[in-house]
């Protein structure tokens, strides 16, 4: 049983909206945009159509899994082969939960001595945080909810949904 949280048509309008903040806000500047795979390719192909700056567009895929300490690890299963030395990192996800992913993976990028990195998610479900992460674009908050579509999954499935989807038990 599925229901529609976000519609396409809003899910359109918000990444809009996005993608004119981050076009200003790095007005001038070269991005260096590293999409996390595989849950934010459709909102990183739409995000990125609305860019305006000059960008360069990588990929990077990451598992994380719980190691002896509480805040996990990070592993790199496709990493870009672009040095970002100097260079201002914008990364792209689909989905902000615990925060382990990009807490772990903002330590390793930052020893690569970039210019600077933010975070651009389209979810974000403050209430599973366990490490602090600042996320500087988010396109919507949500509750607790388990969601697919946009890219994101359930077992690999549902990922081609144009919009949002609550799934509500089995
Ligand atoms: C999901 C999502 C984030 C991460 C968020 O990835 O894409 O990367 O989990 O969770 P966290 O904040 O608790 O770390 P997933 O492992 O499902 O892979 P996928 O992107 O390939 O679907």
């Amino acid at each position: 049983m599925k229901n529609i949280l976000f519609n396409k048509d809003i899910i359109q309008r918000r990444v809009q909206e996005l993608g004119r903040q981050i076009s200003f806000d790095y007005s001038g500047h070269e991005i260096c945009v590293i999409v996390l795979l595989k849950g934010a390719f459709m909102f990183a192909s739409d995000l990125i159509r609305s860019l305006t700056p000059k960008v360069r567009v990588e990929f990077m895929k990451i598992s994380s899994y719980a190691g002896q300490n509480s805040t996990g690890l990070v592993k790199i299963d496709q990493d870009i082969d672009y040095d970002i030395h100097n260079r201002h990192v914008l990364i792209l996800e689909d989905i902000v939960d615990t925060g382990l992913t990009l807490h772990n993976l903002l330590d390793i990028l930052y020893k690569r001595n970039p210019a600077s990195i933010e975070i651009c998610s389209f979810l974000d479900k403050p209430s599973r945080r366990e490490v602090h992460v600042s996320v500087k674009y988010i396109g919507f908050v949500i509750e607790n909810v388990f969601v697919v579509g946009y890219g994101m999954d359930y077992n690999q499935m549902w990922r081609q949904y144009p919009d949002i989807q609550i799934i509500e038990g089995d």
